[in-house]
């Protein structure tokens, strides 16, 4: 039996990334999966094709998730094709590091409507489609909390809202069987982490020197945890923040 078997997941910001790698693992465990992206359909396309090609299931919904009509539309797509909702993965985020002399009203908005208030709108959504059955809501926080990083002060306050708000929610939420759990990953690779400079920097090696099992993360080693906590194997586990980072903290 796999572990999602007969479950449906939402995944934000899953064209590309760890998105697009726990929509991808979720899949191979027997989900039918919502990849969700923001514009640009191509990536999210790829998606589908290796689901398809795997045997699995999934569709595609456009939705800025900062934008209240496509996160209530998002919900309402995956109400139409699949009747019903189990699992949450709030992993659409931004990250812009700057000084602080460069941070700006926009910036701050910028990181804040996505990563916070996108994560809010989507929880309040699923709340409603989960059901008597309950569900499992998985927010994609950050290591950056606990280390500090200068230059990345409105990108670590945004994702120390994440956990504020995943903890928060598992004692409201609990008593309606809906566990809320939170992933703190390291420094991953990506094509977000690829295009801000930070694969292939002196901040890298410094983190991957500093990381006990010795290298950057990939996708791969933040989707089994995913996986565990949509599946019935956490169920005893709500308002936890998992910190995957080889142990860098
Ligand atoms: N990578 C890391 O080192 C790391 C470490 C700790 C935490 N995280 C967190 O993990 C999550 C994923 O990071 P990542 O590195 O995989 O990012 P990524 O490679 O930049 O991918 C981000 C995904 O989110 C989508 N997205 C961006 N804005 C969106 C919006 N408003 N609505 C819907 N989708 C949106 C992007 O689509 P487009 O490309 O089309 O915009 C893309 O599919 C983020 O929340 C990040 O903060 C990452």
């Amino acid at each position: 039996m796999r572990k999602l078997q007969g479950k449906v997941a939402i995944v934000t910001g899953s064209s590309m990334g760890i998105g697009a790698d726990i929509a991808k693992g979720f899949a191979t465990e027997g989900a039918s999966v919502v990849v969700n992206y923001p514009s640009e359909k191509e990536n999210a396309n790829k998606v589908l094709d290796e689901i398809a090609q795997a045997g699995g299931k999934a569709i595609a919904v456009m939705a800025d998730i900062s934008v209240e009509a496509d996160v209530i539309r998002l919900f309402e797509e995956t109400r139409k094709a699949f009747g019903r909702l189990d699992v949450l993965v709030n992993n659409a985020g931004v990250y812009k590091f700057a000084p602080i002399e460069e941070v700006t009203p926009e910036l701050f908005h910028l990181h804040f409507n996505i990563n916070v208030l996108g994560t809010l709108l989507a929880c309040r959504q699923a709340v409603k489609l989960f059901g008597d059955r309950g569900g499992s809501i998985i927010n994609l926080a950050s290591a950056a909390i606990v280390l500090n990083l200068p230059t990345s002060s409105v990108y670590a306050a945004s994702k120390s809202a994440i956990n504020t708000i995943t903890a928060v929610l598992a004692k409201e939420l609990g008593p309606r069987k809906i566990r809320v759990n939170s992933i703190s990953p390291g420094l991953i690779d990506t094509e977000g982490t690829h295009a801000a400079g930070f694969i292939g920097s002196d901040l890298e090696t410094s983190l991957a020197a500093q990381t006990p099992l010795g290298r950057t993360g990939r996708p791969s080693d933040i989707t089994p945890i995913a996986v565990f906590l949509a599946s019935e194997e956490s169920g005893w586990l709500t308002g936890e923040n998992l910190v995957v980072s080889g142990g860098l903290r």
